[in-house]
């Protein structure tokens, strides 16, 4: 582990990443090479005047998923649930195909070692053709999504609804460093369910940036909590920026919402994952 000290200065080479509304209508502006981007996606909007949130069903979206994302929609219990994953899988497929420039449902994903989705790619094929320089990331909670990319760069998101969490001191106690504890403990208790998901979010945004997953937690990356205010925007995470090899930004992209955005830091040469661009 690594941590670096408010001072350092930001790498020049990944500007702060712009948070844009995502609407199917909408254009979406070619990636200079090394930066992020993160879509916004409401995935209750769309519904008819006076449709029921809880009871809309999947509509034209499906038409652009594959067999297995529409016969995992189904898998969900909840009409909600299905219309949320088909809208966010369409969301993910429509952005990529249009940076892309190929048709949202000819794309093919598969999985990282550890689960982490990415763009297929021929095998032999051009290790530094655009499908595999477009890392992407996303994450959902209750009706809100981010879709995170970046051109050349690994990157890892996660959003939390803010509410509260009645295990959260036991979380903080397992999976957090000694001094991020001490920094929890001192946070006033009216303050702490803003500040956990805060603290949890850098972490995830870690991990799923290094495509572990939650079975990578553990008391390694140093994230802190944060008390800086939270914009829309994504601003540096303070008062660490760095975590190991990932920028950290965070933001609350809508109110009653925290997130975190992970993009590698080093040469776009060593921020895309070594069996991939060495094939
Ligand atoms: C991936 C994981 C971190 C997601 O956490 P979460 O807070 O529930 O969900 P988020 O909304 O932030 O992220 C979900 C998205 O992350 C992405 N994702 C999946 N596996 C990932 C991985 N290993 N690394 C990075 N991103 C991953 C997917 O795009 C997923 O979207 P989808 O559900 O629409 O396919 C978590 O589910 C995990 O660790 N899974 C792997 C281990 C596992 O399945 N354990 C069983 C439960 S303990």
């Amino acid at each position: 582990m690594s941590l670096r000290g408010e001072r350092e200065p930001e790498s020049p080479e990944v500007p702060r990443p712009a948070p844009r509304e995502w609407s199917p209508d909408i254009d979406v502006p070619a990636l200079a090479l090394h930066e992020a981007r993160v879509w916004i996606v409401d995935l209750d909007a769309g519904l008819a005047p006076g449709e029921d949130a809880e009871a809309a069903e999947p509509g034209a979206e499906l038409a652009i998923l594959s067999a297995d994302e529409r016969a995992r929609a189904a898998r969900f219990v909840r009409a909600r649930d299905r219309r949320r994953f088909a809208r966010c899988r369409a969301a993910l497929r429509e952005i990529l195909g249009r940076l892309l420039g190929e048709p949202a449902e000819a794309l093919r994903f598969r999985a990282a070692a550890q689960g982490k989705p990415e763009l297929d790619h021929p095998p032999g094929g051009d290790p530094r053709a655009d499908r595999l320089r477009l890392r992407f990331n996303v994450s959902h909670s209750s009706e809100l999504a981010l879709i995170a990319v970046c051109r050349g760069r690994e990157l890892g998101v996660d959003l939390e609804r803010v509410r509260p969490i009645l295990e959260a001191n036991r979380i903080v106690a397992s999976f957090f460093t000694a001094a991020e504890q001490a920094e929890f403990a001192a946070i006033p208790a009216a303050d702490q369910d803003l500040a956990f998901h805060r603290g949890w979010t850098r972490k995830e945004a870690v991990l799923k940036a290094f495509g572990m997953g939650l079975s990578g937690l553990s008391a390694q990356h140093q994230t802190g909590f944060g008390s800086t205010e939270l914009t829309p925007q994504f601003t540096p995470a303070r008062p660490v920026h760095r975590v190991d090899p990932w920028l950290l930004w965070e933001a609350a992209p809508r109110p009653g919402f925290v997130a975190a955005l992970a993009v590698h830091a080093g040469e776009a040469d060593d921020s895309l994952p070594a069996p991939l661009i060495k094939p």
